[in-house]
């Protein structure tokens, strides 16, 4: 990974569902907390899985809980999120209140396509500028210096929706400066396309894996932000990566020699047949890859299968030092 990915202060992450976006929302949290950046991950109504990942299981809810050193996450749902933020717009309970018993406002806000989305979008935004009210009155040199109050968090990680999911979700603060009247949802919509479309604080980073569905999802995803959307592009991340071990020396000669031909020994016929399609299931990964190389081509980050049905904060940790560049 880029160490630029880390500096950033906005991951958008996507891809299509189930290949790994929440694994690599952790990843980078980790690789990002281990060089002193203060991390959130903000989940979209996701399963939960995030915890167990980070060594904290238990769920994550919708409050901002600490789940590992430096990294704090809290799990977006829609009806919530529209609450807060509507809160924090309207300020006053019993006005939000007032505002959403009403049965013809909530059947116009239930009108608006995408809202649900929007909502969770702005309150992942509304976290990158909050700040650090406590450390900054701690820190009298700051005060003195008169600097600009420390971000809360130098980094919030969407674990984004998956791909059309998320296009629509960033393309509705365009639609809502488009057409909503001048008010405060405009202007926190104009700062929030601000965020998305500067490359120097945020990047959408798709996720992938090394098999034909993901990977034609991935080109369509990267398609449509590209027409679509004012947002820089990421590596793309290919995880789940079929190791290499049996493509080369000695193991390749042995399965090259037999070939698919009885030895004679069932038991070492069994053997080589899964070594082939452990070879086999390479060749095709790699067939993949190249093909992503050259459309989208974005850079390429691989992140490795590690055999583990249960992924933890040791495996967490392998995939960020991959991240990271380490072997
Ligand atoms: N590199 C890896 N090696 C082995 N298993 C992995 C790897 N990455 C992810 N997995 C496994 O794949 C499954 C899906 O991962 P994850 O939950 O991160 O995907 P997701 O894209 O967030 O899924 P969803 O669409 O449900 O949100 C999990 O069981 C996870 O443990
Ligand atoms: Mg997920």
């Amino acid at each position: 990974m880029p160490s630029a990915l880390t500096d950033l202060r906005f991951l958008v992450l996507s891809g299509k569902g189930g290949v790994g976006r929440t694994t690599v929302a952790a990843a980078i949290a980790r690789a990002a907390a281990a060089v002193g950046r203060r991390v959130l991950i903000a989940q979209t109504d996701a399963v939960e899985r995030l915890g167990k990942m980070l060594g904290r299981p238990g769920p994550i809810g919708s409050t901002v809980t600490n789940i590992a050193p430096g990294i704090d996450a809290v799990n977006m749902t829609p009806k919530e999120s529209l609450h807060q933020y509507a809160l924090l717009v309207l300020k006053y309970e019993a006005v939000y209140r007032a505002l959403f018993a009403s049965r013809a406002v909530r059947g116009f806000l239930s009108a608006i396509p995408g809202l649900d989305a929007y909502a969770m979008l702005g309150k992942a935004w509304w976290h990158t500028t909050e700040v650090r009210g406590d450390d900054h009155r701690a820190d009298p040199r700051a005060a003195v210096a008169g600097g600009p109050p420390r971000p809360k968090y130098d980094l919030v990680i969407l674990d984004g929706p998956a791909s059309g999911h998320a296009i629509a979700m960033l393309k509705i603060p365009g639609a809502i400066i488009d057409a909503a009247p001048a008010g405060p949802l405009v202007k926190d919509a104009r700062a929030l396309r601000d965020l998305l479309s500067d490359p120097n604080r945020t990047a959408l980073v798709v996720v992938t894996r090394p098999e034909e569905l993901p990977a034609s999802e991935t080109r369509e995803l990267v398609s449509a932000a590209r027409r679509d959307l004012h947002i820089a592009l990421g590596p793309v991340i290919v995880n789940v990566v079929p190791p290499d071990r049996l493509s080369h020396g000695p193991v390749a000669t042995v399965l090259d020699r037999f070939g698919g031909r009885p030895s004679g020994d069932p038991a070492l016929d069994a053997t080589l047949d899964i070594a082939a399609g452990v070879r086999a299931h390479r060749q095709t990964a790699e067939a993949v890859i190249a093909r992503l190389q050259t459309d989208p081509g974005l850079p390429l980050v691989l992140l490795p299968w590690l055999p583990s049905t249960d992924l933890g904060p040791r495996e967490i940790d392998q995939l960020a030092a991959k991240l990271m560049g380490r072997p």
